[in-house]
């Protein structure tokens, strides 16, 4: 996935441009360009490596006009080099293009412009459909139609915005399963592959469906179907994402700062109210049989939410990993909950349609308003998170764990396994929790950066959990994985035992999530795992809950917690882990907002 940006101005734009892709810069960031037209001309800068690099060799911040387009990469087709980085110039140098997504059929198409002496810079679909255009425009001498012709002639996913010296006031727009919305602004509109490209600027908003494009200018839009070419009227949406939480606000990586939003998180997905939360509950209640689905952390999300149904409602429902779903025999009657942070990654998307296509009924919990997950869905839960700019997902995967649980309750009274009371006595501890989320953050901080100084040197993990600490570890160790770059991986504490074992020695470290000793079963068993470990001279690392003694002294160094509901439990140990992770990474000097080979959303199978 990438970023786009479009601006078109009355006025000088400045610096706009370049602000709108640093801020989509998290979606992508091997690349980047800006093409903006000057003196009737474009003017079309780029080259690889991220926004600053590419700024210092090709002073794009000294670009202006009023209209221009811009894009950030993360290479899928075609190695990182100065000519696949986006913009696209045709060969005449009128038209000007970025776009995400694939063009499945461009190879084709590419053979057929080289044999009428076409030539290329690059091997990207995007500069094939820039030369459509600018053929196509010979042909009728009209953008509108030009544009319309080439995009006739493509298949594929996209979404395209179009920048051509013959129009200088417009910009020509377009969206094919690839997410672009416009931004409304005073004498200024706006255009991005999400809000960021221009939530600084204006909080109005659409969001563009399928099939749709438009040509935009500083004062009006013109939205219209591909199909029929009539004219679309759309919504405008009023973004609540308020924009400070989009900034770094001191802290040195967004990681930390978002790990530190948790507490304002957590009150954020208690706002969301109790109707939809119990719809939703009663969507699995009513279903035939329902399961769950993300994929990376959303999938560790939805097998967490397992064990709380099953826990609090007697109720055991599958979580699939998406890229794994098309495993599930769907009839009619099933109900499928997909997770996503930003609504648009390709595997659960697919699922979703696998999903509706064989009649099950759908549902989703996701962050980015206006993504195409939130729209595809029969029932969504907006979990109102807030930006979030690294690409490592820890406030947003921490509210979807939250959002799980209160469904868990909900359908814990359906199904009558939960007491009122009881129920009641639960809600009242979660208006509380942001609080001792707060503390825990302010406490503990300095013992895990201490912990992590000591241990970053270490290559291979094991972290272990049981019961809802299993998945728990899992997605702890996909967040080491991800920032450090070193091997983690996350096991259930019983099955250690069962050949792992045998890698035990002075050099393995095991990172223990150890419930609180209330859980007596989980808190026996993830002790004899422990016992195991240091046994055969395995250093033993734990995350305790205060006046363990049994776990401490089992632990070569051990971070305390406050002592909390079993419910909680889970959420501090995720937020420990977090901040291991980011403390590791940032003694190893890795690129923390932005690690290598990632990107925030996978919009690509
Ligand atoms: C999370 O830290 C990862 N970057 C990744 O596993 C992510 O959760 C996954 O790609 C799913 O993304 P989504 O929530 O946007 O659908």
């Amino acid at each position: 996935m990438c970023g786009i940006s479009g601006i078109v101005h009355t006025e000088n734009f400045g610096r706009n441009l370049l602000n709108s892709i640093r801020n989509l810069e998290y979606r992508g960031y091997d690349s980047c360009g800006v093409a903006v037209i000057q003196k009737g001309k474009i003017d079309l800068r780029k080259n690889i490596g991220g926004i600053d690099d590419v700024n210092l060799k090709e002073r794009l911040d000294q670009m202006q006009g009023k209209i221009g387009i811009a894009h950030t990469r993360w290479a899928t087709h075609g190695g990182v080099t100065q000519e696949n980085a986006h913009p696209h110039l045709s060969a005449n140098r009128k038209f000007a293009v970025v776009h995400n997504g694939i063009i499945s059929n461009y190879q084709k198409l590419r053979e057929e412009l080289l044999s009428e002496g076409v030539s290329f810079n690059s091997l990207t679909d995007t500069e094939v459909f820039v030369n459509l255009l600018e053929k196509s425009y010979i042909d009728s001498n009209d953008l509108e139609q030009a544009f319309l012709a080439a995009l006739n002639q493509i298949e594929g996913s996209f979404s395209i915005v179009m920048l051509s010296s013959h129009d200088p006031e417009h910009l020509y727009c377009v969206k094919k399963e690839s997410p672009l919305l416009l931004g409304l602004g005073e004498d200024c509109n706006y255009v991005g592959s999400d809000i960021n490209a221009f939530l600084e600027y204006t909080r109005k908003a659409i969001v563009l469906d399928e099939g749709e494009y438009v040509i935009l200018g500083p004062n009006k839009y013109d939205i219209r179907s591909l199909k029929t070419g009539i004219k679309i009227k759309k919504d405008i949406l009023n973004i609540d994402w308020d924009i400070e939480t989009s900034k770094k606000g001191g802290f040195s990586h967004y990681m930390l700062k978002e790990i530190f939003d948790e507490p304002q998180t957590i009150r954020q997905a208690m706002q969301i109210p109790k109707s939809q939360i119990a719809t939703m509950a009663k969507m699995f209640a009513e279903s035939k049989r329902s399961y769950m689905m993300g994929v990376g952390t959303t999938y560790y999300v939805a097998s967490i939410g397992q064990y709380y149904f099953s826990s609090i409602a007697s109720c055991y429902y599958s979580a699939l990993s998406s890229d794994e779903f098309s495993v599930v025999d769907i009839k009619r009657g099933d109900m499928v909950l997909a997770i996503s942070q930003s609504g648009e990654t390709y595997d659960t998307k697919t699922s979703l349609v696998y999903a509706k296509e064989h009649g099950a009924k759908t549902a989703a919990i996701v962050n980015v308003m206006g993504s195409a997950i939130s729209m595809m869905v029969d029932q969504v839960i907006m979990q109102g998170s807030g930006p979030e700019i690294c690409v490592v997902s820890t406030k947003a995967a921490l509210a979807q764990t939250f959002i799980m649980l209160r469904i868990a309750l909900e359908l814990g009274l359906i199904k009558r396994k939960l007491k009122l009371n009881n129920y009641k006595k639960i809600q009242s501890e979660m208006q509380e929790f942001s609080k001792i989320i707060e503390i825990v953050l302010n406490e503990q901080s300095g013992f895990v950066r201490n912990i992590a100084r000591d241990t970053s040197h270490v290559k291979h993990w094991l972290f272990l959990g049981c019961g809802v600490y299993y998945p728990v570890a899992m997605e702890s160790a996909l967040k080491m994985k991800e920032v450090t770059y070193q091997h983690a991986e996350g096991m259930p504490a019983g099955f250690l035992k069962h050949g792992t074992l045998s890698m035990v020695d002075q050099t393995l470290h095991t990172l223990f999530f150890v419930p609180p000793p209330e859980q007596k079963d989980l808190h026996k068993r993830t002790l004899i795992a422990m016992e195991q470990v240091k046994s055969r001279g395995g250093n033993v690392i734990a995350i305790i809950f205060q006046g363990d003694e049994f776990a401490k002294k089992l632990a070569s160094q051990s971070i305390k917690l406050p002592v909390v509901s079993s419910l909680f439990a889970p959420f501090l140990q995720m937020i420990i882990a977090q901040m291991f992770a980011y403390y590791s990474a940032l003694d190893l000097g890795r690129s923390i907002d932005r690690p290598r080979n990632l990107a925030k959303s996978v919009t690509v199978g």
